[in-house]
């Protein structure tokens, strides 16, 4: 068989998941503007689980209730009805994939330019944090998630806690990451024992913040360490998206991390190689091999190609392969891939006009597919795609 590798099963727990595509987390403002699950939503992922991908993260959830328009939320138990309908309609167009959620804690934002910082936070409200995460993981568990994916990378409350600027000085931040991790592990620690040591928990952090003064490999690996040893089921490794560098907005809008050089690290961009990312899951993979842990390692970043994405497999460099803009354009992507036809691949341009639509709380959708569409055609063919935005990649 072509790829594989890309196409062999990988097992984390005891939940085989069928191939080492991995569709990673995308907010898609297909929600209400409070939260819940819609059929514009749930036509989405059903047409992405149709297409063989081997595991989808399910777009990042709000645990807490506080406002965060055309988020998916997962705040309350009055949300697990929907979140289970979800989850029920991708698994009857797909037996097989893997149906992950990624639960995370936002920082606030206000339209005066105002943003929370880890600081802010009383040492006493720390436990708060911890215990909405388990809460949102109990409710994920009932919902019937196949696996729970803990978000610490970007712009949100762990990945900021366990970045360098992390600048507390109670204990759980500052120049020590052993403090920066300390609730990151806590909240690792307690979904853990809530969801058991049968079911997959994944991390997602950032290989780099790309900004100063952010983590680097360097703290990654070790961050990466730490969670391999603790027992997290992989590790998926991002970039970017970071508030420290972003422009200040403008005025009665609130702050936007993906307006800096760090926001336009997170979804490269076209001018940006394909597989720009890959050194830094290479880094970790290393990092976690020689500490003696096997945790599989994703990579995302402008991963287009199937044969670029067999190549890194082979080449040892990740275990699973995130693909995030190149599913939304072509959801097909895998089984076009699987049976020879990838030149039937409708090509992601990484215009990031989907992600530019995320910034503006606006629908997030491909600017290649049909006039009217909100999610791929059935079938969907290069033939039927509207021009990319960067001509250059139309090769
Ligand atoms: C519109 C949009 C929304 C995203 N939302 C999330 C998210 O909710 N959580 C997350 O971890 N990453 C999010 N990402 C980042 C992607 O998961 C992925 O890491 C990034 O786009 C690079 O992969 P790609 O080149 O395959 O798109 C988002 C990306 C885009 C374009």
């Amino acid at each position: 068989m072509a790829y594989e590798r890309l196409f062999s099963p990988i097992t984390l727990r005891g939940v085989t998941f069928p191939n080492r595509i991995h569709r990673t987390s995308m907010v898609s403002g297909l929600t209400t503007e409070d939260g819940w699950v819609t059929e514009d939503l749930k036509k989405r992922y059903v047409r992405e689980a149709k297409g063989g991908v081997g595991s989808i993260v399910v777009e990042a959830a709000v645990i807490i209730p506080s406002k965060s328009p055309y988020n998916l939320r997962i705040s309350d138990d009055r949300f697990v009805p929907g979140l289970t309908e979800l989850v029920k309609a991708m698994r009857e167009v797909n037996s097989e994939v893997k149906i992950g959620i990624q639960i995370m804690q936002h920082l606030k934002l206000s339209k005066t330019g105002w943003r929370q910082r880890v600081e802010d936070f009383k040492t006493e409200e720390l436990p708060k944090i911890v215990e909405d995460h388990v809460a949102a993981a109990r409710r994920a568990l009932s919902a019937g998630f196949d696996f729970i994916e803990l978000h610490m990378a970007h712009a949100y409350v762990l990945s900021s806690f366990l970045s360098l600027v992390n600048k507390r000085t109670d204990g759980y931040g500052g120049g020590r990451l052993e403090n920066r991790m300390r609730l990151p592990i806590e909240v690792y620690k307690a979904v853990r024992g809530l969801v058991g040591e049968n079911y997959p928990l994944g991390v997602r952090i950032n290989g780099e913040d790309f900004c100063i003064p952010g983590n680097t490999l360097l703290q990654s690996s070790r961050i990466a360490r730490k969670f391999a040893e603790l027992g997290a089921d992989y590790i998926s490794v991002s970039a970017g998206s970071r508030f420290e560098d972003a422009k200040t907005p403008a005025e009665g809008n609130p702050p936007d991390p993906m307006s800096g050089y760090s926001g336009h690290r997170m979804s490269p961009w076209y001018w940006w190689p394909d597989g720009c990312h890959v050194f830094l899951a290479e880094g970790i993979r290393k990092a976690v091999r020689s500490a003696g842990f096997e945790t599989p390692i994703i990579t995302a970043g402008k991963i287009r190609d199937p044969k670029h994405a067999e190549e890194i497999l082979a080449e040892g460099k990740a275990d699973m392969i995130g693909l995030c803009r190149a599913i939304l354009c072509d959801p097909d992507w895998p089984i076009k891939a699987k049976n020879g036809r990838e030149k039937e691949i409708v090509k992601c341009a990484a215009c990031n006009w989907c992600l530019e639509a995320d910034s503006r709380y606006e629908q997030v959708k491909c600017i290649r597919y049909p006039e009217g569409y909100l999610s791929a055609p059935e079938p969907f063919l290069p033939s039927m795609a509207r021009p990319a935005a960067i001509k250059e990649i139309e090769d």
